[in-house]
């Protein structure tokens, strides 16, 4: 999401005058567009920030400034001596950065929180930033007011708003004719994705909106994150079973596997609920790949309850999970009425076992791909050599193989020959003439 909002910024500031530039050091001013989810990443932007301290004794008039959720928890507290930073904006207020910056270029410091209700930033054609020319993000809705009760996000995004669908297409259709292939759609829920001005005669719902998105052309591949398990609909999974280019693959935070736990965490599903929609997913799409997010060591967090997790992970066996450590954050429900009373050393064994166990159930996932063929779409040279290439097929899983004539931008078949935990490793299978 923050890399998307980075592209829509580079657009609003290149079209006022502003030039991207590829280091620090040849900068006039620096943006860091922060997330404020766990302390962690919050402590790594200040660890950014010391840097680039340093960087301003020899370059005076550099000027640093924070985007994003930390910029909207933290507001002018992070203009005073200790981080001493020129700005702050937060995430509704990008279009006033073109005034900001000149007011911090007259000398002040300035800063713009006020969060909208209806901002989407629609009209606004992202700059791609670091692109691969074929795959790329489309923000389609902004905002969450689920409340979780860990969750910094409803208090540093705001409400929840959804884009007018029609922009969504054009921007999806815009991609595709400039060789684009993939389009991620992205928002905190985008199950809950909702237009209710007309159009084309109805309301638009997610289901709709994939559906517009996925007939823009056959040939380009469309992905969405994330699900809320609560509103997993199964006209969704009707929609994707209907277009081949949906690709099979969808983000399903569990949190915990302990209803305790998911009742305090006011996730507002129960794990019967949760295991009904990933049997729903498996019904309509048998070869979908399901991934997840889970917190370890949650306020009053039982042995039992992270047994619990352990044994949805065994009954999922997902391909891939986010797992962290549970943060406490200033404001959230969780902060102000649920001790954080699991110890570190503890929460860092809870997250240990969650991660040994799901490494070996990827793994074992992955031994069962061997000899499978899939279309991948092929994205770039491997990290570790130029000769060989690397793709997703539609699971979302890494494919790595010989590059023999294959081209980024292009789909190619490859048989799945061997595997790690994290990737497939897969030889090429020759294209017909
Ligand atoms: N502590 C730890 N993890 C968190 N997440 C959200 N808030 C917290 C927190 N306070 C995780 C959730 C969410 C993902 C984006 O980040 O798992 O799905
Ligand atoms: Fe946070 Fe919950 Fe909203 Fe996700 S759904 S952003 S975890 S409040």
């Amino acid at each position: 999401m923050n890399f998307a909002d980075s592209e829509v910024v580079g657009a609003i500031l290149g079209k006022a005058g502003y030039g991207l530039c590829n280091e620090p050091s040849e900068a006039d001013f620096v943006l860091i567009n922060t997330c404020a989810i766990r302390d962690n990443a919050e402590q790594r932007v200040r660890h950014r920030v010391r840097e680039l301290r340093a960087l301003q004794t020899r370059r005076p008039h550099l000027r640093v400034g924070i985007l994003g959720c930390m910029a909207e928890r933290l507001q002018s507290r992070l203009m005073t001596e200790e981080d001493n930073l020129s700005f702050v904006c937060g995430p509704d207020a990008y279009r006033r950065l073109p005034v900001l910056l000149r007011q911090v270029r007259e000398g002040m410091k300035a800063a713009e929180v006020e969060l909208s209700t209806t901002e989407t930033y629609a009209d606004i054609e992202p700059v791609r930033m670091d692109s691969n020319g074929i795959t790329a993000y489309i923000s389609i809705m902004r905002g969450c007011q689920n409340y979780c009760s860990y969750c910094v996000v409803p208090y540093t995004r705001g409400r929840e708003r959804s884009r007018d669908p029609q922009t969504i297409v054009n921007e999806a259709r815009t991609l595709f004719d400039n060789g684009y292939r993939e389009v991620t759609l992205l928002g905190q829920n985008v199950n809950s994705y909702a237009w209710k001005e007309e159009c084309e005669g109805q309301g638009v719902g997610f289901p709709e909106l994939m559906q517009m998105v996925a007939e823009v052309d056959p040939r380009l591949r469309v992905r969405f994150a994330t699900s809320h398990p609560k509103d997993l609909s199964d006209r969704l999974l009707e929609v994707m079973a209907r277009h081949e280019n949906i690709c099979r693959c969808i983000h399903l935070p569990v949190q915990s596997g302990s209803n305790r736990m998911l009742q305090l965490m006011n996730r507002k599903y129960t794990v019967e609920w949760y295991l009904d929609r990933v049997d729903a997913i498996r019904r309509y799409l048998p070869d979908c790949s399901i991934t997840t997010d889970v917190i370890a060591g949650f306020s009053g967090e039982t042995l039992e309850d992270h047994q619990a997790t352990l044994d949805l992970f065994r009954r999922v066996r997902y391909d891939y999970a986010f797992m962290f450590k549970y943060s406490e954050r200033e404001g959230t429900y969780a902060s102000r009425h649920l001790p954080d009373d699991i110890s570190e050393e503890e929460k860092t064994r809870r997250l240990n076992e969650i991660i040994a166990l799901q490494g070996q159930i990827a793994l074992e996932n992955n031994r069962l791909e061997v000899g499978r063929v899939y279309d991948v779409l092929v994205e770039g040279e491997s990290h570790r050599s130029k000769v060989r290439l690397f793709g997703r097929n539609s699971q979302n899983k890494v494919l790595v193989f010989d590059r023999e004539d294959a081209h980024p931008g292009t789909y190619r078949r490859v048989r799945v020959t061997d595997c790690t935990a994290a990737t497939l490793l897969g030889k090429l299978v020759p294209n017909e003439s």
